[in-house]
């Protein structure tokens, strides 16, 4: 998110202030982690509906907290009746002895208390998947039986619960004891160890809390849908006078190589886990052409000639360089220019530095030798206005 949150101050912010205006609908089918959404929802008055869609479950659970809502909820109604209720179940679980157990036991001995977590949560429990998927990895056993509970005792109305998981998703993503996103844990080395302990610190139920505040003022005017959906599978339902942001993957690995802690506890299960990453087998990791090098050119053409010929005017953002996963800013453009007008006056490249994570290894930029120590790449972004070919908008 870090480079949508530099864009959307100016160059990608401006172009939807100005644009939305003339929209019916907003439609931002690769909604990740909703960055975009939300800055429609907080500063835009946007009274259209706004559809979302993106091949992971976490992502389309946090853009239909803000989307399927058009009023303001009430925190402190939800914090007593989830958070609350949620803390007095984990109160009487044996496991969270234990949990406490090991973290008094092995206090500033991170290497110790780290084997100590991975072998006690290897001890069954019927609470949830966090507890034996990623306990002693990306969360302290206090953590992971805390976010287990906070599933187990969800809301059961679809409105409460939507912002609930949202609320959760991104606790345990603030929480995660990983580099930026989650591919991997930290590892209790001399180095790592420390980054452990301070993530190992974070108070679920806080951060929790902390979240649904900042999720319940934000909401729709018009209630919105959000789907789990491939990009090209919501073609058929766009039509003339919809606005559509295109923000798809440039990296050439897999997102939900990065994101399955939080597509996890989006679903509420997750199979047997393997490796440092503890990944999910590949069947539960949503696999997409745009990250595949092989595969990325002919899935935007496909992507594009189907917007084009419905007629919706499309923002574009993709970054201008090279990308690793075989797209760049030039055939991006070429195939712009094939399928729409490019507004040339409106688009613009925006240049900013942005946290060496938020490339999600999809630039081509760092040097081998710095790999570590380079923790700032300047990155340019291209956010193009692509218009309808062969019609009389001119706006
Ligand atoms: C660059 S990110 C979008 C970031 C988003 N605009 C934000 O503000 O957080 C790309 C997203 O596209 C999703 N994705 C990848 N392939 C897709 C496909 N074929 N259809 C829909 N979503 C896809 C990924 O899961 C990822 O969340």
């Amino acid at each position: 998110m870090g480079s949508k949150r530099f864009m959307l101050s100016n160059g990608l912010g401006d172009l939807l202030r100005e644009q939305l205006p003339y929209a019916n609908r907003f439609i931002d089918p690769f909604c990740g982690s909703g960055g975009v959404i939300n800055f429609v929802a907080k500063n835009l008055n946007f009274k259209g509906e706004i559809i979302a869609g993106d091949l992971q479950k976490y992502a389309v659970v946090l853009a239909r907290a803000v989307i399927g809502r058009t009023k303001v909820f009430d925190a402190e109604y939800l914090k007593r009746a989830w958070i609350e209720k949620a803390k007095k179940k984990l109160n009487t679980s044996k496991l969270l002895n234990k949990a406490n157990g090991v973290d008094q036991k092995y206090s500033g001995k991170i290497k110790l208390r780290v084997n100590a977590a991975r072998k006690l949560c290897k001890t069954p429990s019927k609470i949830g998947p966090v507890w034996r998927a990623y306990g002693g990895h990306y969360f302290s056993p206090k953590q992971a039986i805390t976010i287990d509970y906070l599933l187990n005792t969800l809301p059961k109305q679809t409105k409460y619960r939507d912002i609930c998981l949202a609320a959760t998703i991104i606790a345990a993503s603030r929480a995660a004891a990983a580099p930026g996103h989650t591919a991997q844990p930290f590892q209790p080395t001399a180095g790592a160890g420390k980054f452990i302990e301070i993530a190992w610190r974070t108070d679920i139920f806080k951060s929790c809390d902390s979240a649904l505040k900042e999720l319940v003022p934000l909401h729709a005017k018009v209630k919105g849908r959000a789907m789990v959906s491939d990009a090209k599978k919501l073609i058929p339902k766009l039509k003339r006078g919809d606005l559509v942001l295109l923000d798809p993957p440039y990296s050439g690995v897999q997102y939900s190589r990065f994101y399955h802690v939080l597509e996890t506890i989006a679903r509420g299960y997750c199979g047997e886990v393997t490796g440092i990453g503890r990944y999910p087998d590949i069947s539960e990791r949503p696999q997409s052409e745009f990250s595949n090098a092989g595969q990325s050119y002919k899935a935007l053409e496909q992507l594009l000639s189907g917007l084009s010929r419905k007629k919706v005017k499309v923002i574009f953002t993709f970054p201008k360089g090279k990308s690793s996963n075989g797209l760049s800013g030039d055939k991006v453009i070429e195939l712009a220019k094939k399928y729409f007008n490019l507004d040339k006056n409106k688009s613009r490249i925006h240049k900013h530095v942005i946290g060496r994570f938020s490339t999600l290894g999809g630039n081509n930029k760092f040097n081998k030798h710095n790999r570590e120590k380079k923790s700032r790449v300047k990155s340019e972004e291209l956010v193009l206005l692509l218009k309808p070919k062969k019609t009389y908008e001119s706006r």
